[in-house]
C-alpha cells in the first residue's frame, strides 16, 4: 500500500508514518521545511519530501520526488493552530492576516494537495483523509474563541465533504477526522491522549472508511463529529 503523509516531521503526522511502516507500507512523508523525528528512522520504505504546502506545485514537482503512479491513501495532516486564544485569536484581537495565514495552510493547503494528487489517488481507487478538529465544529463550540482556527477547520470540513461528492464516481473514498486532543508541540503537551493513542483510533477509522457516509467526520474513537 503506498501512502502520503503531509506535516509528517513530528506530531501526529510522524506517528501516522511509524504507523504505516509497522505495517509494511510504502510511505511519502513530507515535511516543510525541518526533518524533524524523520531522520531517526531508518527504513528503505519510506521516502521523505519537502513540502510547504502553501507553495504552488505542479505535476513536475511529483515526478522529481518519483512519487508513484498509484497512491492508497493521502493523509492532509500538516496543519497549523495560528497564534494562540488569549494572544491573537480572541474577537478584539482577531486580524484578517491571522485568519487568511490560518485558512491558507489548513483549508486551502489540504485542498491544493489532493487537487494535486487526485489522479494518483483515482488510480488506486484509494481513500483521501483530511484531518481537522472538533474546534471546527459549530456544535461543539460553546466557548468561543480561536476565530482562525475554528473557521479554518470548519471550511475544512465541507471542503473534504465537496471532495468526497466530487470524487466518489472515482471510487475515491474521502473522510474527514478529529484525533482527539492529543499531546504534541501543537497543545504544548498538554493532551489528554498520546500520540500512539491518536494514531491506532485513527488508522482504524480511515480502514472502516466505507462504514461512515462520504466526506463524515469522524474522530479517533470512531464516533462521528456532528457539525
Ligand atoms: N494535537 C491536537 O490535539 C489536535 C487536535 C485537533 C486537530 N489537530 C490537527 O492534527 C494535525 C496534526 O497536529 P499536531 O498536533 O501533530 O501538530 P504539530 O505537532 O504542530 O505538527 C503540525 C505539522 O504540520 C506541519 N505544517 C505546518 N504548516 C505547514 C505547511 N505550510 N506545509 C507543510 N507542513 C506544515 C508542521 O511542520 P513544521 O514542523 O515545519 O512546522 C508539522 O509537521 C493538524 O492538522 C492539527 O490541526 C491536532
Amino acid at each position: 500500500m503506498n501512502v502520503l503523509i503531509t506535516g509528517a516531521n513530528r506530531g501526529i503526522g510522524l506517528g501516522f508514518v511509524k504507523h504505516y511502516l509497522a505495517q509494511e507500507c510504502d510511505v511519502w512523508a513530507t515535511y516543510r521545511s525541518d526533518i524533524g523525528g524523520l531522520a531517526d528512522i531508518d527504513d528503505d520504505r519510506l521516502r521523505t519530501l519537502q513540502w510547504d504546502i502553501t507553495v504552488e506545485k505542479d505535476d513536475s514537482f511529483l515526478q522529481a520526488m518519483s512519487l508513484p503512479g498509484q497512491l492508497d491513501l493521502l493523509i492532509n495532516n500538516a496543519g497549523i493552530y495560528g497564534p494562540k486564544k488569549a494572544h491573537g485569536q480572541a474577537f478584539d484581537t482577531i486580524t484578517t492576516e491571522t485568519m487568511q495565514e490560518v485558512f491558507e495552510v489548513d483549508c486551502v493547503g489540504a485542498l491544493k494537495v489532493s487537487q494535486l494528487l487526485a489522479s494518483r489517488v483515482i488510480a488506486a481507487r484509494g481513500v483521501i483523509a483530511n484531518m481537522s478538529s472538533k474546534m471546527g465544529s459549530s456544535e461543539d463550540n460553546t466557548s468561543g474563541g480561536c476565530y482562525a482556527y475554528r473557521a479554518a477547520k470548519a471550511a475544512l470540513v465541507i471542503v473534504s465533504r465537496s471532495m468526497a461528492m466530487d470524487l466518489a464516481d472515482d471510487n475515491v473514498r474521502v473522510i474527514t477526522l478529529h484525533p482527539g486532543w492529543v499531546s504534541t508541540d501543537m497543545t504544548n503537551h498538554s493532551g489528554l491522549i498520546d500520540v500512539a493513542t491518536s494514531v491506532a483510533g485513527l488508522t482504524k477509522v480511515i480502514s472502516n472508511v466505507d462504514h461512515y457516509q462520504p466526506g463524515a467526520f469522524v474522530a479517533f474513537d470512531g464516533k462521528v463529529v456532528p457539525y
